[in-house]
């Protein structure tokens, strides 16, 4: 392998999260993003919400991309949390420099508090992160405390039928269920859920017409296995998708 780690495999669980995997992250998802669906999908994520103007949380920022279109399009004042430093850093050096001061971005500890004062936030958004995180309990209690009442936290994320079988193991396996316990115990309510799948189905064949786009360049800055081990993951989402095996969904909560 040219780089030292890889997208995660469905047998075996790689981080992905380094520097050297952003020329891959662009190629497939778009300029400073990771997640599927591009600009259309951070739409649909805040489709039907009065979001203008607020001043949120993008818990996970990534490489800032989310928080750059919100910022510019949807006049909102990001403050972006991640687990990786460099990913501070990346957000920083590549924010538009016209807005920089909507924008701030910060670390903090995966299992430690937020660095924010109680009530802080009208919205909390989070989009394609909360499958990497098993213990929603202390988290969600934190998202709750930094939004002023009646905030809302809204998630883009993956749910699996109430029974099962998936043993992916680089995702948690939330549930409907298991999802609606975790934020009514940490004090949301009205909490929703719209099915995406469809809006993800197609986003997944994009990345497949983005990986044939960029084959070359994947094949000679990686491993020359990584662009079949991509291609496989995402044809495979595509067949749970279409056998009701995982759901794409938009989550909105509302702060009790
Ligand atoms: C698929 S990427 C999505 C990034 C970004 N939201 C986007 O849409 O481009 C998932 C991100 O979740 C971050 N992440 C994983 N666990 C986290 C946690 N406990 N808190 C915050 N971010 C986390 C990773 O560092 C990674 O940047």
């Amino acid at each position: 392998m040219k780089n030292n780690q890889q997208i995660p495999t469905t047998s075996t669980h790689f981080d992905p999260y380094c520097p050297e995997n952003i020329p891959l992250f662009e190629a497939l998802y778009g300029e400073n993003l990771i997640s599927l669906g591009g600009t259309t999908a951070i739409d649909h994520m805040l489709s039907g919400l009065d979001v203008t103007g607020l001043n949120a949380l993008d818990l996970g920022f990534g490489l800032g991309g989310v928080a750059f279109y919100l910022a510019k399009n949807y006049s909102m004042k990001i403050t972006g949390i991640e687990v990786y430093t460099w990913m501070v850093e990346h957000a920083k050096i590549h924010q538009p420099k016209d807005l920089t001061d909507s924008l701030s971005f910060d670390t903090y500890l995966a299992d430690g508090t937020f660095p924010f004062h109680a009530q802080t936030f009208d919205l909390v958004y989070s989009k394609g992160v909360l499958n990497h995180v098993a213990n929603k309990n202390a988290l969600f209690h934190q998202v709750n405390h930094v939004l002023k009442p009646h905030g809302l936290f809204v998630i883009a994320d993956w749910i699996f039928p109430e029974t099962t079988t998936d043993v992916s193991p680089a995702l948690v396996c939330e549930t409907k269920t298991s999802y609606q316990k975790v934020l009514s115990d940490n004090g949301f309510d009205t909490i929703t859920f719209r099915d995406d799948s469809q809006e993800f189905l197609a986003y997944a064949h994009q990345i497949l017409a983005n990986l044939t786009k960029h084959q070359i360049l994947i094949e000679q800055q990686y491993d020359k296995s990584l662009f079949s081990i991509i291609w496989q993951q995402h044809e495979e989402l595509i067949q749970k998708i279409n056998q009701h095996q995982k759901y794409a969904v938009r989550i909105v909560a509302k702060k009790r």
